[in-house]
């Protein structure tokens, strides 16, 4: 076995390497400083013909091998990480099931969009419950008449919503598991269709990631991409391909590491040679280089594996496997051989060893690697029933919101002292009696108190702050907000934000003020009796979550709302 690439591959190798060193090197730090997504770069890719690579010239794509794809994200990745998942995700993951699955009519309307890079691609397969276990998903589509009815979520979603054609998957048959899983065709724009902020992320910060979340999201019938039951396989041989994507990006990274370490070892002087002749650091070159060329034929070998049709699942999760293993590896001796200034932001190295973990992560964790290996090698073990305790009926059925099956009485119409006093009405139908509940300390524990107000990225500034606190004092509560207010903006203390990774409440009534609604605050009240919202957005994610909402600004709402209830 000897990869020795053809005139044709060398050419896109040498093409995506000088486009990578000359138009994204220089803005690199910007890009990840800043988390830009550079628009403007996949502009250029697309006028490249990078987008869609592997796919044929009658669907838009540039007619290559899987290899030449493999070698742009090795390239891209070599440079800057988030720009390599950029097209990973989108030629593997958001386009390559369409091309294997689609209908012709599929292909003609969607494919050759997102080949030809007039369009970007995603792929929503991960909920906040169905991580490694994907078959665990709890988005639902339901057929109604001429369309499936989509409700539910998805969390770290490459490409967010930079993307415009999305691969989703959700439960047609509930109860039966993996076989009740359909995947779909989502297009951004459909009503309810709605998008959480994006994650900061420790590393590949030029690409974009976000929740996903669907409120009766009407897809059409012909937008089902296979068969109904056939998501889950669907999903699963596309992640085949993806990892061979993800493991040539950690290849990237760990080639771009070991680069930038051997240059500098050479020009840096200490005891008098360069630190390049010191055997501690020479025989760590040795070994960087060495993990790399593994790294290679492993990658390679599975992309061509794919390109021939072998079947390839177990090679390409080797070839994550090995090359995200080794890319870490690399990235720490790159930093090492760097010294104190590898630890500086601004040096590349800095910025690699960020990137280079996620390879262990996404597209499945190493652990899942390893298990698709075994099985691969010794079988699928026999599946014994689960220890989990069953969930409710209602839970697997219509509605996946992560707060249960809520209400949803979103008050829109009339003047906004209207708004508030049918806002109240329902309130007192529920028996929660705000208007006799009052407070002078709202920094009580948020995990004991029966009312909570929380404040989220609405309000503007922390000289705002006590139109929030004066209203929860009103509604006899505690004061709460988003994770962000208090991480990122320091306006409330660590111990005010509920979220999955803060504090949860589970008393009787959850006010979230201008809060989106990501599902890291929403695992925070799931058990709270009754949710309500105010947001000026009416299509934000938190009313689909919610029991009652009010749609208003809240800077007129809460001073309403707060006179009506003083005391
Ligand atoms: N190809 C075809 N079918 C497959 C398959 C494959 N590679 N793997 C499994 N299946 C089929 C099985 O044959 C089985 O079908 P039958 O019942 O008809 O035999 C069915 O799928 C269920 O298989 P399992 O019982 O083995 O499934 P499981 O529930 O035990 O899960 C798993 C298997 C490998 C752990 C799977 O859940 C998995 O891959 N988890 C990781 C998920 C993952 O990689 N997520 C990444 C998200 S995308 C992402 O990260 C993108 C990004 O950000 C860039």
């Amino acid at each position: 076995m000897n990869f020795k690439l053809t005139e044709a591959q060398k050419s896109i190798k040498d093409t995506v390497r000088k486009f990578a060193e000359t138009k994204i090197e220089p803005i690199s730090f910007q890009l990840d400083e800043k988390s830009i997504f550079p628009e403007d770069i996949v502009k250029e890719m697309t006028q490249m013909s990078i987008m869609g690579l592997p796919y044929p010239a009658e669907y838009g794509g540039a007619g290559k091998d899987v290899l030449s794809y493999i070698i742009a994200v090795e390239e891209l990745s070599r440079i800057d990480a988030g720009v390599g998942v950029i097209l990973s995700a989108h030629v593997s993951l958001g386009s390559w099931p369409i091309m294997e699955f689609g209908t012709e009519e599929q292909k003609r309307k969607y494919l050759v969009p997102l080949a030809s890079g007039k369009k970007i691609g995603a792929f929503g397969l991960t909920e906040a419950n169905a991580g490694s276990d994907a078959g665990e998903t709890e988005t639902t589509a339901v057929l109604e008449g001429a369309h499936y009815i989509l409700n539910g979520s998805k969390v770290f979603i490459t490409n967010a919503d930079y993307a415009d054609t999305y691969v989703i998957f959700a439960v047609t048959t509930p109860g039966i598991g993996t076989k009740g899983i359909s995947a779909f065709i989502v297009e951004k724009g459909w009503e309810g269709f709605t998008f959480g902020t994006h994650y900061n992320k420790m590393g590949i910060r030029s690409s974009a990631t976000a929740e996903l979340l669907f409120n009766n999201v009407k897809v059409p019938k012909e937008n089902l991409l296979g068969k109904e039951g056939q998501g889950f396989k669907i999903a699963m041989k596309t992640l085949e391909g993806g990892r061979i994507g993800i493991a040539s990006q950690a290849l990237g990274i760990a080639q771009g590491a070991y680069e930038k370490a051997l240059k500098y070892s050479k020009e840096r002087i200490q005891f008098g040679k360069p630190i390049s002749r010191q055997q501690d650091i020479a025989f760590k070159l040795a070994e960087m280089a060495t993990k790399i060329r593994a790294a290679r034929f492993m990658v390679y070998s599975a992309a061509q594996m794919k390109e021939e049709h072998e079947s390839y699942g177990k090679e390409s999760a080797m070839a994550k496997l090995y090359a995200s293993d080794i890319c870490l590896e690399v990235v720490n001796d790159a930093v090492q051989i760097f010294g104190g200034s590898g630890y500086i932001k601004g040096f590349p190295v800095e910025r690699m060893y960020r990137d280079a973990k996620i390879c262990t992560i996404y597209e499945g964790t190493n652990e899942i690697q390893k298990l698709v290996i075994s099985n691969a090698i010794i079988g699928r073990p026999k599946k014994t029933p689960s220890t989990a305790p069953s969930k409710p009926e209602s839970h697997k059925l219509a509605s996946a919101s992560i707060t249960g099956n809520r209400k949803k009485i979103i008050i829109k119409e009339g003047s906004p002292e209207e708004r508030v006093a049918a806002f109240l009405k329902y309130l007192e139908s529920e028996n929660i009696e705000v208007k006799t509940g009052f407070n002078e300390e709202v920094y009580g524990s948020i995990g004991e108190a029966d009312r909570v107000c929380s404040i989220g990225r609405g309000l503007k500034s922390k000289d705002d702050l006590p139109i929030i606190v004066d209203l929860t004092k009103n509604i006899g509560a505690q004061l709460g907000c988003s994770r962000p207010v208090a991480e990122e903006k320091n306006w409330l203390p660590l111990d005010r934000f509920v979220g999955v990774s803060g504090r949860k409440f589970k008393g009787a009534f959850y006010l979230a003020i201008g809060i989106s609604g990501q599902v890291q605050h929403l695992g925070g009240i799931k058990n709270a009796k009754i949710i309500a919202a105010i947001n000026i957005d009416e299509k934000a994610p938190i009313f689909a979550q919610a029991d009652y909402g009010i749609v208003g600004d809240l800077y007129e709402i809460v001073p309403i709302l707060t006179k009506a209830l003083k005391k």
